[in-house]
């Protein structure tokens, strides 16, 4: 009942099907899949017992950082089920407690392997959007590298994100990240054919000893890997932060992560009715990617006065009728072993419960409060370690090449700061860059010519409104001071402060008025007129460089809010289809009604003649019509729909959804 079988952007190769014992009982799922997945997929949640209170646990990472997955496999208790893949013949069983080996050790297949010593001139542990990025600079020098990643498949968050990337098109801006993945993939798969590029995945870095510089490596539970590199970069990622309220360990609260893996990389859904816990950018994307799986996202709560992510994130989400509520948080989940509802309630400015509780029946609690930096191996190679909170925890500190104190580790990605995966791209090109700087690989001039290109850009993607958190962050992380390098707004820029409405993502009607085109013109305009509505201060481009007639006018700094020439639009909707956004509209007032041209990127796929429910701002439906067009201007599976309806809505509608049955 949890399987996703059809989704409009992802399609589900399944391997072959294997049979398991989950307590002796026979089960099926697809092999290489991680066994979480694989009960999870047959409606088992419950994976083992704490020892102390025998409650029950289910996974909550799903990328094998948390130990709440543990189950005994095969023989071997506290195996991370999160990663290890199901196989045929498999016994699985519910640990209770520390859990025992079996009684039979001949099921017991851990390390069976010799160990297995390495040299390497770059080690990159962790294989996400900065530790691709870094193995591709470091190889694109000549240096030789190994990559080591604890999962079953590279590209870290990449291969769970859905959504097009915000950023410049130099920096796949417009493309989704399960795309950038197989792209970085597929660069560098030559490197790997040539053997320039060793990859162990399933392999976690256990241990780096500082003074025989060793890394210890576990392959799937039954290998060591002993590793002596000339350097280290370490993009090891982040970790979901848990969140104090009553129930939170109920099997059914998880990480966002892991139900973005769950649902996106796997094809189960975690369950059928969501809760979201935090508006910033996580919370508002996962919250779009469980309605495109089929969920219901009952509301967001949010502790602060408005949303944390990108405001065109939330008015996506508002629009598709979910609640964003704003001074809100958890303070309880109800439930039975699993969560079967939760209590929420208003916060004041200082955080105290004001007014009423109010209880919201949901099946699955989705925390996306926020990520901590997996810094254990700095701690490890004893690095200068700094808290920085604006940066989600501990970092270690670095130069500008992003090196730390310990002269043989680098550092990029989440793991220096959480930040957005752009940046963790352009941070492991720092980080390969100055790697291969230091193995004698690049001259000077190439080296500082690439590093301040770099740099460049890097700065660019951080001068947003809602980026200033991050500078504050990066202001106390660095050892240098004011670098030339890095660069920071002259004056400060903070998010904008508008009426309440607007920080949950709902267009204020000031700004309504100010996004309209001019009538004259407008009225006269066959094919339509683009609205735009950004009103942030974001670092992103694609609606100016997929526009074929200039009429989105470039950005002197792509953190400009998107300017229109009006008099150049022809209506032809393929910003509409670029924007990552889905902040771009076209209407046409020529005729006798108004023609809305809608992104769409929702099952039912949509088709010519299809009614659909015509929505507002906030989810609510003010029409029906009917499809007349549909386009997919890109092939990236974002239709364009065009839907007629009365003038005076032509302001309020901003989404169509097809109705199949009524
Ligand atoms: S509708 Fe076409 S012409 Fe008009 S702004 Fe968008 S891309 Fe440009
Ligand atoms: S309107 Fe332009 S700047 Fe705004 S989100 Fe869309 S593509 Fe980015
Ligand atoms: S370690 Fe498996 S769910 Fe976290």
């Amino acid at each position: 009942m949890y399987i996703i079988n059809d989704h409009p952007i992802l399609q589900f190769s399944r391997d072959k099907k294997v049979t398991f014992y989950y307590n002796g009982r026979p089960l099926e799922w697809y092999e290489h899949d991680p066994i979480a997945v694989a009960l999870h997929a047959n409606g088992i949640k419950v994976l083992s017992y704490t020892k102390k209170y025998h409650r029950p646990r289910g996974f909550f990472c799903a990328i094998g950082k948390c130990s709440s997955c543990f189950m005994i496999v095969d023989g071997m208790p506290n195996v991370r089920t999160c990663i290890t893949p199901v196989r045929e013949g498999m016994q699985i069983q519910t640990q209770h407690g520390l859990g025992k080996f079996s009684e039979n050790l001949s099921h017991v297949t851990a390390r069976t392997e010799e160990p297995l010593n390495l040299q390497t001139e770059v080690l990159v542990v962790g294989g996400g959007p900065a530790g691709l990025c870094a193995c591709l600079e470091a190889l694109e020098s000549g240096c030789s590298v190994t990559l080591v990643d604890e999962s079953l498949q590279l590209g870290g968050q990449l291969i769970k994100q859905t959504h097009k990337f915000f950023g410049s098109s130099q920096d796949f801006a417009g493309v989704r990240g399960i795309e950038i993945a197989k792209i970085l993939q597929q660069r560098l798969s030559p490197h790997i054919d040539s053997g320039q590029l060793k990859v162990f995945s399933n392999t976690s870095a256990v241990a780096y000893y500082e003074k025989e510089n060793l890394l210890l490596c576990e392959q799937s539970e039954r290998r060591l890997l002993l590793i002596r590199p000339e350097t280290i970069i370490v993009s090891t990622g982040a970790m979901e932060k848990f969140v104090p309220f009553v129930g939170n360990d109920l099997v059914g609260v998880y990480g966002a992560g892991a139900v973005q893996t769950l649902m996106n990389v796997y094809g189960v859904l975690p369950g059928k009715k969501v809760l979201m816990v935090g508006a910033g950018n996580i919370g508002l994307i996962v919250s779009y990617q469980l309605l495109q799986a089929g969920a219901e996202v009952v509301a967001i709560v949010e502790l602060a006065p408005s949303v944390g992510g990108y405001w065109v994130h939330a008015a996506k989400v508002r629009r598709l009728n979910v609640p964003i509520l704003l001074k809100h948080t958890v303070k309880k989940v109800i439930g039975e072993g699993e969560v079967e509802g939760a209590l929420i309630q208003q916060v004041d400015d200082e955080g105290n419960f004001i007014g009423e509780e109010k209880y919201i029946g949901c099946d699955t609690v989705c925390l996306a409060a926020g990520l901590s930096p997996t810094v254990e191996l700095f701690w490890q190679a004893n690095c200068e370690m700094v808290y920085v909170n604006e940066l989600g925890g501990f970092v270690p500190k670095r130069d500008l090449t992003l090196r730390t104190s310990n002269p043989r580790l680098w550092v990029a990605g989440d793991v220096a700061g959480i930040e957005e995966a752009t940046t963790a791209m352009l941070e492991g090109r720092i980080a390969g860059l100055s790697v291969a700087r230091n193995l004698g690989k690049i001259d000077e001039e190439s080296y500082r010519k690439k590093l301040e290109n770099y740099w460049d850009r890097l700065n660019q993607l951080r001068m947003g409104e809602t980026a200033y958190r991050i500078r504050r962050g990066l202001k106390q992380a660095f050892f240098e001071q004011a670098s030339s390098l890095v660069r920071f707004p002259e004056e400060e820029i903070y998010p904008s402060q508008q009426d309440e409405e607007f920080q949950s993502g709902v267009l204020s009607q000031s700004m309504v008025n100010i996004v309209s085109p001019p009538m004259d013109l407008w009225k006269k305009k066959k094919g339509g007129l683009v609205v735009i509505e950004c009103p942030q201060k974001i670092p992103c481009d694609p609606c100016h460089t997929n526009c074929p007639t200039g009429a989105i006018l470039p950005f002197e700094n792509i953190n400009d809010v998107p300017k229109i020439d009006y008099s150049k639009c022809t209506g032809c909707g393929l910003c509409v289809a670029a924007c990552p956004g889905l902040a771009c509209f076209v209407i046409d007032m020529s005729g006798e009604q108004a023609i809305l041209k809608l992104p769409y990127e929702m099952l039912p796929r949509p088709a010519v003649g299809d009614r659909v429910s015509c929505l507002d701002r906030y989810g609510r439906e003010v029409a029906r019509s009917r499809i007349v067009v549909v386009q997919e201007p890109r092939k990236d599976k974002t239709y364009v729909v065009h839907v007629p309806i009365p003038k005076e809505l032509a302001m309020h509608v901003r989404a169509a959804k097809v109705i199949r049955d009524g």
